[in-house]
C-alpha cells in the first residue's frame, strides 16, 4: 500500500475559498485529455485489459470489476450505450457531486474513454434530480468538451459517432438502482426491471448497455495514462486504488477526502476530518444501506472485504457518518427504515409492506409503546431468508434489512431500554430468541 495522491482530486485545492470551477483549458493545461488521446491511438480490447488488469472495481456500492463488466457485451451488437450514474441518492453520500462540481472534465474524460474501449454510441449522464447547479456545470463542461472535438466525433476507422447527454432524474432514491435508472432514462416510472436479461444485453431501449458510477469512470484517465501497475500499487490486493470518501456527522472537519481503499476508518477520521467531535459511539461506512460500524469497529479497513469480517454488507460508498455517545441509535434505526419505506418502488410486497411495518414497529418502540415482541418481529424482517432476504427484485430491500439488524444486533441494550417499562410488568426481552 503507498498513497502518493490525490488523484482525482489533484485539481481541487483543500481550501474552500481557492476552489474554483477548472474549465476545459485550465484541465488541459493540467494534464487533461492526455490519456483520452491515448485511447484514440490504442486498439479497444487493449484499454480493456488494461482496465481489468487494474483492478479496478465499481464505485457505486457493489464494487464490480469494471473491466469484466465491459466484457459482457455481446460481441458485435451495435449500438451500444452507456449509463453514467450520477443518481448520488444514497444518504451520507456526496462524492461524486463534490468530483463534478469542480472537476467535470475529469467525468467526460472518463466517459469519452469508456465510449473508445466499448465503441459506445451515446452516453447518458443520470443525474440526480435535485442537483440543479451540477447538471448546469456538467452541461457547460459537456457544450466545451463537444466544441473541442470530445464528443460529436467518430472513432478511429469507424463509422461509430460517439454522443453525450445529460438526462436529469426527478428526485427519487429507487432512480440510482442500475435497471430503476434504465426506466426513467427512457422516460417511465423508475420501477427496477427483473434479471436477466441483464443491461450489457438488453439495457436502455433495449440495446446493449454498459452502466459505471461517476467516480468509476473518473478513474480511467490515470489508468490508461499510468497503467495497471500504478492503480495496484495503492489499496490492497483485492481493493486496488484511490477512492473518494465523504465524512459527515459528529466530526470537527466534514468533506471529502481521497484516501487509498483500506485505510482504517478511524485513520481517516483523524487525518483528515480533524477527529470525533465527542466519544465515537457507531459510524456509517459506506451511505446506510451497508448497516452500521459499532463501538468497537472504529479501525475497520474501509475496503471490499469489509463485510464479513465486520458484520456489515460491503463497503458500499465509502462515505463514512459518525456518530457520537449522544446518538440514539434507536432513532437512527427509525429514521433509516422511514427513508426506506418512502423510497420503496412497491413493486416487491416484502419490501413494501415490510418496510412500512417496520416503520411502524420502530415508531412505537421510540415513543415507549414497543412491546418486546417487536424485537424479535424486527430482526425476522431483517434476517429471515424468505421473509424479507432474498424476496425482492432490486437490492433497496437489503438495505433496509441491513440497517435494522446490525443496529439490533451492536446497540440490542438500547432497544431493551426503550421498553423497559413493559420488562417491568414481568414480560423478558428477546433479541432472535436471545435474552438481552
Ligand atoms: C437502491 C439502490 C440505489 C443505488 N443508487 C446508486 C447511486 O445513486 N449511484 C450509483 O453509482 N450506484 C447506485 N446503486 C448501484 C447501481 O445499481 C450499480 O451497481 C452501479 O451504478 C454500477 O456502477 P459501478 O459498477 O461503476 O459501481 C444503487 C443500487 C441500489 C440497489
Ligand atoms: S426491492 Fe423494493 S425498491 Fe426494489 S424493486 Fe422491490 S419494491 Fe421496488
Amino acid at each position: 500500500m503507498a498513497f502518493n495522491g490525490p488523484i482525482l482530486l489533484k485539481r481541487i485545492p483543500d481550501e474552500a475559498s481557492q476552489r474554483k470551477l477548472i474549465r476545459y483549458d485550465d484541465y488541459v493545461a493540467s494534464g487533461g485529455y492526455k490519456a483520452y488521446n491515448q485511447a484514440l491511438a490504442m486498439k479497444p480490447e487493449d484499454i480493456i485489459n488494461v482496465v481489468k488488469d487494474s483492478g479496478l472495481r465499481g464505485r457505486g456500492g457493489a464494487g464490480f470489476p469494471c473491466g469484466v463488466k465491459w466484457t459482457f457485451l455481446p460481441k458485435d451488437i451495435f449500438p451500444r450505450y452507456l449509463a453514467v450514474n450520477y443518481d448520488e441518492s444514497e444518504p451520507c453520500t456526496f462524492k461524486d457531486r463534490y468530483l463534478c462540481e469542480y472537476d467535470p472534465h475529469v467525468l467526460l474524460e472518463g466517459i469519452a474513454i469508456a465510449g473508445i474501449a466499448n465503441r459506445i454510441s451515446a452516453s447518458y449522464i443520470f443525474i440526480r434530480g435535485e442537483y440543479h447547479t451540477q447538471a448546469k456545470i456538467l452541461e457547460e463542461a459537456l457544450k466545451e468538451a463537444y466544441e473541442k472535438g470530445i464528443f460529436g466525433k467518430a472513432y478511429p476507422g469507424t463509422d461509430i459517432v460517439h454522443h453525450c447527454y445529460v438526462h436529469r432524474g426527478a428526485g427519487a432514491y429507487i432512480c440510482g438502482e442500475e435497471t430503476g435508472l434504465l426506466e426513467a432514462l427512457e422516460g417511465k416510472r423508475g420501477w427496477p426491471r427483473i434479471k436477466p436479461p441483464f443491461p450489457a444485453v438488453a439495457g436502455a431501449f433495449a440495446k446493449p448497455t454498459i452502466i459505471n458510477n461517476v467516480e468509476t469512470l473518473a478513474c480511467l484517465p490515470y489508468i490508461v495514462e499510468n497503467g495497471a501497475a500504478a492503480f495496484k500499487a495503492m489499496g490492497t490486493p483485492t481493493s486496488s486504488g484511490p477512492k473518494l470518501m465523504g465524512v459527515s456527522g459528529h466530526v470537527n472537519k466534514p468533506g471529502v477526502y481521497e484516501e487509498e481503499l483500506g485505510i482504517p476508518m478511524g485513520k481517516l477520521i483523524e487525518k483528515y476530518a480533524g477527529g470525533v467531535k465527542g466519544k465515537y459511539k457507531a459510524a456509517f461506512h459506506g451511505g446506510i444501506s451497508m448497516g452500521v460500524l459499532g463501538t468497537n469497529q472504529y479501525d475497520a479497513p474501509l475496503d471490499f472485504d469489509i463485510g464479513k469480517a465486520f458484520g456489515v454488507l460491503g463497503l458500499g460508498t465509502a462515505c463514512v457518518t459518525v456518530m457520537n455517545e449522544s446518538t440514539d441509535m434507536v432513532k437512527v434505526a427509525r429514521n433509516c427504515v422511514r427513508f426506506y419505506a418512502h423510497e420503496s418502488c412497491g413493486q416487491c410486497t416484502p419490501c413494501r409492506e415490510g418496510s412500512a411495518w417496520a416503520y411502524k414497529m420502530l415508531n412505537r418502540i421510540c415513543d415507549g409503546r414497543g412491546k418486546a415482541k417487536d424485537l424479535d418481529l424486527l430482526l425476522e424482517i431483517g434476517l429471515a431468508q424468505g421473509i424479507m432476504p432474498g424476496t425482492t427484485i432490486c437490492g433497496l430491500a437489503d438495505g433496509t434489512n441491513w440497517v435494522i439488524k446490525t443496529i439490533l444486533q451492536k446497540f440490542p441494550e438500547e432497544f431493551k431500554a426503550k421498553i423497559k417499562a413493559e420488562s417491568v410488568q414481568g414480560v423478558d426481552v428477546t433479541v432472535g430468541g436471545v435474552k438481552v
